[in-house]
C-alpha cells in the first residue's frame, strides 16, 4: 500500500509530515506513556543551551483568550545533559530525531554545536528566534546581518542538517529566510511564539517578569500561514512549518501554502496525542483527494 504521507525534507525521510514543535514534548520521554510516539513523523526537543538552565521566575504560562502565552526563558539540562540522559533514548525511536539548540551568543552556538556534532541525530534546529531570554535568543534573529553572522559560523562547523527557526518578531521573515539560504542553511522552521504582552490589571503590572512573552495557538495560525507562503515562495530551501496548528484541515493548509513539515505545538498541551488525529484525518483526506502522496498539494497556493 503506497504511503500518501511519507515527506522527505532536505534529504531526511519522514513516514508523516507532522512533528511535534520544540517545547511541548520535552525529549519525548514525556509523552511515552500517553500514546505511540512513534505515530508521528519527528519531535523537536526542547531548546537546549550549553549550559544547564533553571528558565525564567515567576509565571511561565498564561491562558489568554486569544492564545497562550509562555515565557519558559530555555529551561533545560545543557547540551551535555541531554546527550547523557536523553539522547539515546529518543535515538531508539523509529522517528525523525530534531534538536533544538538556543544560545547566548556565538560561541555558546559553536560549542554546542561541536558537542552535537559528536553525537547521532536527524536535524538541527537552530533556535535563533526565544523571544524569553535577555541575552541571545531573538537577539540574533531579528536582523538579517547578525543572523548572517550566526549562521554562516555555524554552517562552517554542523555536520548535522541545519533547519534555522525564525522569529515572526523579525525585522523582515522573508529577507531572514533569503540570509539562511545564501548562508547554507538546509532548510527553516517558521515560527516561534509572538513577542507578546499581558496585564495584570488588579496589580497594574504586567503578568510575567520579563514584560513581554511569547504567544501561540490559533490566534497566531493565519499570520503564520501569511509568513510560511512568503518564505517558500522566496527560497529553495524546505519550510517546516508551525504557528497555532489544532485541526488536519490546518495541517493541509500549511502544506498548501508551502511547508514540507508541520510542527504541532500549543495543541499538544490540550490533548497530547492531537498529532495522531491529525496524521489520521490527513491521511483519509489525501485518500479521498485521489492524491498520490499529500506532496502533490506543497505550494498549490
Ligand atoms: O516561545 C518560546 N518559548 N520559544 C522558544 O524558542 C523557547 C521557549 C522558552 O523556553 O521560553
Amino acid at each position: 500500500m503506497k504511503n500518501l504521507l511519507s515527506t522527505e525534507f532536505a534529504g531526511v525521510k519522514f513516514k508523516n509530515p507532522i512533528v511535534l514543535a520544540s517545547g511541548t514534548c520535552g525529549f519525548g520521554r514525556e509523552f511515552k506513556d500517553i500514546f505511540d510516539l512513534e505515530k508521528v513523523g519527528g519531535i523537536s526537543s526542547k531548546g537546549l543551551t550549553l549550559n544547564p538552565r533553571g528558565g525564567n521566575d515567576g509565571i511561565r504560562i498564561w491562558e489568554t483568550p486569544s492564545g497562550m502565552m509562555n515565557s519558559v526563558g530555555l529551561e533545560n539540562p545543557g547540551v551535555k545533559g541531554f546527550i547523557e540522559e536523553e539522547l539515546d533514548w529518543v535515538n531508539g525511536l523509529d522517528l525523525v530525531n530534531i534538536v533544538n539548540l538556543g544560545g547566548h551568543s556565538i560561541e555558546d552556538y559553536v560549542e554546542g554545536v561541536r558537542l552535537l556534532n559528536e553525537v547521532d541525530l536527524d536535524i538541527l534546529e537552530l533556535n535563533i528566534s526565544c523571544p524569553n531570554v535577555k541575552a541571545g535568543g531573538m537577539n540574533f534573529g531579528v536582523k538579517c546581518d547578525i543572523a548572517g553572522e550566526v549562521i554562516k559560523t555555524i554552517r562552517k562547523i554542523c555536520k548535522h542538517k541545519l533547519v534555522v527557526k525564525l522569529s515572526p518578531n523579525a525585522e523582515d521573515i522573508v529577507e531572514l529566510a533569503k540570509v539562511c539560504e545564501a548562508e547554507g542553511a538546509d532548510g527553516v522552521s517558521l515560527v516561534n511564539t509572538f513577542l507578546a504582552l499581558a496585564i495584570d490589571i488588579d496589580n497594574k503590572k504586567a503578568v510575567f517578569d520579563n514584560g513581554y512573552a511569547g504567544l501561540s495557538g490559533p490566534a497566531i495560525k493565519p499570520i503564520a500561514l501569511r509568513m510560511v507562503n512568503q518564505v517558500s515562495k522566496a527560497v529553495k530551501i524546505p519550510v517546516m512549518g508551525l504557528g497555532g496548528v489544532t485541526t488536519w484541515e490546518d495541517a493541509v493548509e500549511f502544506i498548501m501554502a508551502g511547508a514540507t513539515v508541520v510542527q504541532v505545538g500549543t495543541a499538544s498541551f490540550i490533548k497530547p496525542s492531537i498529532s495522531l488525529d491529525i496524521i489520521d484525518k490527513m491521511r483519509d483526506y489525501a485518500d479521498r483527494e485521489k492524491l498520490n502522496n499529500i506532496s502533490d498539494i506543497r505550494g498549490i497556493i
